[in-house]
């Protein structure tokens, strides 16, 4: 028996969890901290470091008791090691080093981004592969082909705004709660979405990237035309709920779009979705609808395996360890992701030499 303890602070979720044999989810602990963030509508990096802080012990404790374990039961220890703010993920990788040094235990660094890709095999072992996979979050928002467990390439993402960054600042700008994703769902419930015409940024038809700030800057000219006083009060009432279901709308239309582009130029066999954004009832509902979509194998995770967790990343390291691939004790921690995070760093012109 194989039992992975998955420990992941990247964000602003605080999240622990023991998978036994790869994708039976024993316990599922988040503690979130949207509450500390709100009023700064985004997530602020030193109050989340010092939360993760002061949430980490607790939380790991809860996730071995949950599933009636103590650490020398477990196999090995996962945690997210990229890509993050680096104080965060710093806070769960101490914990992480810390557990895996005392009870002798291999370290296994995981990717947070194919942590998400890798949510479909979690939820369904039986995934058939190769899988078209969405990541959309509030940092991230790309699409992936899920090759074989711990292989996948990059197809597509995001050239400035994330999907979830896009929802949340466009509710800032409809005077809406933190995070604006389940804010706008729930404003729009009973919203016309098809109210106001706004753009849907689709970039070159063969491209498979996303780009979301025009979309956001068109909510804003709907909302204070340019050139015109700016409204004292925020739209409210029924206008409010039409225009939250009309944003929302354009972006799960390009989501689905772009879904489509993916699935009918690349072989795939089924289609997964991660990250906060695959919460939305509407992305889910439009998928499920879509007649080129729903030929293929549909894995839509629970909603707490899409959101950030310790789950999900227990469950890569559990394909990782398989295949080797632990890290030794002094892993970093990285800002960037494992694909297409690569820094360039700029050469410096040689000087002629004065003599
Ligand atoms: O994956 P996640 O929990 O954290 C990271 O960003 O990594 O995603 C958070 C994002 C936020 O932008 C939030 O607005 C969005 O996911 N979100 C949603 C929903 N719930 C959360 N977006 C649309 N519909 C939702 N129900
Ligand atoms: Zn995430």
């Amino acid at each position: 028996m194989e039992l992975i303890l998955g420990i992941e602070t990247s964000c602003d979720e605080t999240a622990a969890a023991v998978v036994r044999n790869g994708h039976e989810v024993l316990s599922n602990v988040v503690h979130s901290q949207i509450s500390l963030h709100q009023r700064f509508r985004g997530v602020v990096p030193e109050i989340a470091s010092r939360s993760h802080t002061e949430r980490i012990l607790p939380i790991v404790s809860q996730a071995l008791s949950d599933a009636k374990l103590t650490p020398s039961d477990l196999t090995a220890i996962a945690v997210t090691h990229r890509p993050g703010m680096v104080g965060c993920l710093l806070v769960g990788m101490a914990a992480a080093k810390a557990l895996a040094w005392r009870f002798n235990r291999p370290l296994v660094g995981v990717d947070h981004v194919q942590a998400h890709v890798h949510t479909g095999l979690l939820t369904d072992p039986t995934m058939p592969l190769p899988a078209l996979c969405l990541v959309a979050s509030g940092g991230h928002t790309a699409l992936y082909k899920l090759n074989e467990p711990g292989k996948s390439e990059r197809l597509g993402t995001t050239r400035d705004d994330a999907a979830g960054e896009a929802l949340d600042k466009g509710a800032s700008l409809l005077g809406l709660t933190y995070p604006g994703g389940p804010a706008i769902e729930d404003e729009g419930k009973d919203g016309d979405r098809k109210a106001f015409k706004l753009p849907r940024t689709m970039l070159d038809k063969d491209s498979l990237d996303f780009s979301f700030s025009g979309m956001k800057t068109a909510l804003l000219y709907t909302v204070q035309p340019p050139g015109k006083p700016k409204p004292e009060e925020p739209p409210s009432g029924q206008q409010l709920k039409d225009l939250a279901a009309s944003y929302q709308e354009a972006i799960v239309d390009v989501l689905i779009q772009k879904l489509r582009r993916a699935a009918e130029r690349h072989e795939m066999r089924s289609l997964c979705i991660g990250g906060g954004v695959a919460k939305n009832a509407r992305l889910r509902e439009r998928i499920a609808q879509d007649p080129v979509l729903n030929q293929l194998h549909l894995v839509l995770p629970p909603l707490d395996l899409c959101a950030d967790n310790g789950a999900m990343i227990a469950g890569l390291g559990s394909i990782l360890f398989r295949q080797g691939k632990t890290s030794p004790i002094d892993i970093d921690a990285v800002a960037t992701a494992q694909s297409g995070g690569k820094i360039k760093m700029r050469q410096r012109k040689k000087r002629p030499v004065n003599k």
